[in-house]
């Protein structure tokens, strides 16, 4: 067993650090406050090669492993989740689902710009009445020969007025069920695709969540990922992997807000001594930071999992479930530490603590996560 990072792993985790420091960390507060889409950040993450880390170079990603991956996660996600979140989209779901399922075509097409982070893509699964129960898809598209016919509405869709491109799961054939859903590239721009309102959320607030409306939208067979009726399977799969980049993103979200907690505690006074003196605080912080690294080590094995090709979705789903929860819990501690100055948007952490709520929704709640882990522990 082999607990240190390589050399590489080590570089990339410092850039991650700097990128975060330097890059996302001036006027993060403002974003979250205005809702602004840190558009600049993410110009910066594709050109630094943070948008489509995993991908073959011959497609134009980094060819990097998924431990590294998941290092530059943390290290964006201690300073900006609503960065770190256009970056596990775009490498977890949309650009893996590609490398792993399309075609040489769509790869050509659509994988080369994602990876390069010339353009960002969206995974649009949910609807308002698919969310965890993702097998009830009312988007329609309907046959048409040389083409689909798409009809619905997608909620709560990541980087929904950003992207260029959209892997959208459709039902083709109702009385099929599952078997009945594909996965279609649309692209922005297609007659009959419009963005809807963006939400107004209480955590990630920089990023954009929308609801996608499609109304008669041709969309070429061409853009079909897999096989007819592969779309519920493609969209498991991806989302299989997909959880160990939102692991690392509450992972990230925890660790930033102990690292706030522990230095403040190393600064402020009371009842005659700095808090890190009273036992009632080195406790909370013993703890976090145990919890911290359960939840890393978890991520690791999962990533380490999927770098050997073997399969890692209930060890993702187990990493997914125990991080979320860890990042809501310390990031609460966090702010109890900071008192009420813990309560005021400069110091940082009330912020984390509305990020990191999401980690416990997106990508399968917490609960969808222990019916994957159920599920595997009762099959084997
Ligand atoms: N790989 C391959 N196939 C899989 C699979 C996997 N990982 N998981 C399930 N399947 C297959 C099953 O084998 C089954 O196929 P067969 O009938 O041929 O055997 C089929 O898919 C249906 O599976 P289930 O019967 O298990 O389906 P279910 O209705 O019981 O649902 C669930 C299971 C785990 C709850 C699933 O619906 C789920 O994961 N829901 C949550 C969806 C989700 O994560 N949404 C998040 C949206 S994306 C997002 O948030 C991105 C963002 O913007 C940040």
């Amino acid at each position: 067993m082999q607990f240190q990072l390589t050399e590489e792993q080590l570089m990339i985790q410092k850039a991650a650090r700097e990128f975060a420091q330097n890059e996302c960390k001036p006027g993060v507060i403002e974003r979250d406050e205005q809702q602004i889409f840190p558009k600049s950040q993410v110009k910066m993450m594709g050109e630094l090669g943070f948008l489509g880390m995993m991908v073959d170079p011959k497609y134009g990603g980094g060819g990097m492993d998924a431990i590294s991956y998941v290092l530059a996660m943390e290290e964006i996600s201690k300073i900006d989740a609503s960065c770190s979140v256009v970056m596990s989209v775009n490498n977890s779901l949309v650009c893996w689902g590609l490398e792993h399922y399309g075609t040489e075509e769509q790869k050509q097409k659509y994988l080369v710009p994602l990876a390069k982070g010339e353009v960002i893509g969206a995974f649009c699964l949910s609807e308002p009445e698919a969310g965890s129960d993702a097998t009830s898809q009312r988007t329609t598209a309907i046959d048409k020969g040389d083409y689909y016919l798409v009809n619905g509405t997608k909620n709560w869709i990541t980087n929904g007025s950003s992207a260029s491109i959209y892997l959208v799961m459709v039902q083709t054939n109702v009385e099929l069920g599952h078997k009945g859903i594909n996965c279609l590239i649309i692209e922005k721009g297609m007659p009959g695709f419009v963005v809807g309102p963006k939400e107004n959320k209480m955590g990630i607030r920089g990023s954009d969540t929308h609801s996608l409306m499609f109304t008669d939208v041709k969309v070429p067979k061409a853009n079909r990922i897999g096989e007819e009726g592969f779309g519920f399977k493609f969209a498991m799969k991806t989302l299989g992997g997909g959880r160990i980049g939102i692991a690392s993103q509450a992972l990230g979200i925890a660790s930033g807000a102990y690292e706030l907690a522990l230095a403040y505690s190393k600064e402020r006074k009371a009842f005659g001594k700095l808090i890190s003196q009273h036992q009632a605080i080195q406790f909370k912080l013993a703890d976090m930071a145990t919890r911290i690294e359960a939840a890393r080590l978890l991520i690791y094995r999962a990533a380490w999992l999927k770098d050997q090709g073997l399969p890692c979705e209930k060890e993702g789903a187990q990493a997914k479930v125990f991080a979320s929860e860890t990042a809501m819990w310390v990031t609460t501690e966090a702010v109890q530490i900071h008192g009420g100055y813990g309560y005021v948007k400069e110091y940082h952490v009330e912020r984390l603590m509305r990020d990191a709520k999401i980690t416990q929704i997106y990508e399968g709640t917490s609960e969808v996560q222990r019916i994957v882990v159920s599920r595997a522990l009762l099959a084997g």
